[in-house]
């Protein structure tokens, strides 16, 4: 008997972008007011980089890019969609996902950016697979990328160590695969959240319609703890129960990298095993859209993550946002 199959999109390669420049605790202490100490033990970030001349959104992105697409064995020509994550863009427009693809030399696709900040990368995953299942794509580059450094107040240091500069990318196929997802590889379940009633909590205080001017990151830090942690939990627990998948099924667990007391109480709420969680924070500190994809990327190159392992993707962002993904890799 034949089985039905069902089209799906495969994560056909990854690849990531930082900065020349990486900034340790210790330097940022030359000029901000804070420690080495202080910053890890409440963040657990020991360094971040930050973009200098000629780094923008768009070239990282495009570098990590064509590092997914070396790694999938495809050429830029074949890409029919880019959808890039981001929160801070070359330019307010036109989209920073058209320059990646001049700078790809992609003479015709569809390309735009997505904005739900942190959980940028999770909203422009969704958007790209639910393009590849309904037949309006089959190749899809889909990038977060960040150059946070540039909307950060360096005087608010309750801010500004935080947050890194980096990029992230995944190419995405489609592949007609078996209907039962136990069985079948890619993109098995997206769940997606916005609640705009926190605007006040997370933000950047201009915008083209607003000042006119680009503005400064601004942040309730505690509030924003709270309520990452619960809205983290209930998400995980949706999309893992729409699979009927349980902690114990996961293989990785690639969190955004906001800071580890978030990474670790997460954990903790899904009884899931620390080994089992991919941390980069401490190297990255938080790169926002950037985060997520540039940690499957470095736990795919050094070989802890591999073929057909079960991995979940959450993330949480200003608006707020959130949202989390199962995905057979
Ligand atoms: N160095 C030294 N001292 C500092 C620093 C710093 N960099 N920043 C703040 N402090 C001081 C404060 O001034 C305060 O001093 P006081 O008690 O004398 O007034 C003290 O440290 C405590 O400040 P809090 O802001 O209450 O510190 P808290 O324990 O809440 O930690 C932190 C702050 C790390 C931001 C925490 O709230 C947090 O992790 N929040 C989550 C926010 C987050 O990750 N946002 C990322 C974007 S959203 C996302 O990605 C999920």
């Amino acid at each position: 008997m034949t089985q039905d199959l069902i089209r799906r999109a495969v994560i056909a390669g990854t690849g990531s972008a930082l900065p020349r420049r990486r900034v340790t605790n210790a330097e940022l202490a030359e000029t901000v007011d804070t420690t080495d100490e202080w910053i890890v033990e409440r963040t657990g970030i020991r360094a971040r980089y930050i973009a200098g001349d000629g780094e923008t959104t768009a070239t990282l992105a495009a570098d990590a890019a064509r590092r997914a697409l070396e790694s999938a064995g495809i050429a830029a020509a074949s890409v029919g969609l880019i959808v890039l994550a981001t929160a801070t863009p070359d330019q307010t427009f036109p989209s920073s996902a058209t320059k990646v693809q001049a700078l790809l030399g992609i003479d015709d696709c569809v390309a735009f950016d997505v904005q739900a900040v942190c959980s940028g990368f999770l909203y422009a995953l969704s958007v790209a697979e639910s393009m590849i299942r309904s037949g309006a794509a089959t190749t899809a580059l889909v990038i977060g990328a960040e150059t946070f450094s540039r909307i950060l107040d360096w005087e608010d240091r309750g801010t500004c160590v935080l947050f890194g500069d980096g990029a992230g990318a995944v190419v995405l196929t489609a592949e007609d695969g078996p209907a039962d997802p136990a069985q079948a590889r890619g993109v098995l379940s997206t769940r997606l959240h916005a609640d705009g009633r926190h605007n006040d909590l997370l933000y950047v205080d201009g915008g083209p319609s607003t000042t006119g001017t680009v503005g400064k990151l601004r942040m309730k830090g505690r509030e924003v703890f709270r309520h990452a942690v619960v809205n983290l939990a209930g998400v995980l627990n949706e999309v893992l129960a729409e699979l009927e998948l349980t902690s114990a099924d996961i293989d990785w667990l690639v969190p955004h990298q906001a800071n580890a007391r978030i990474l670790d109480a997460t954990a903790r709420k899904l009884g899931l095993s620390p080994d089992r969680v991919i941390v980069t924070v401490d190297q990255h500190a938080n790169t926002s859209a950037a985060s997520v994809p540039l940690a499957l990327d470095v736990a795919v190159r050094d070989g802890r993550i591999t073929r057909g392992d079960l991995l979940v993707l959450e993330a949480m962002g200003g608006g707020f946002t959130w949202g989390a993904s199962v995905v057979r890799f």
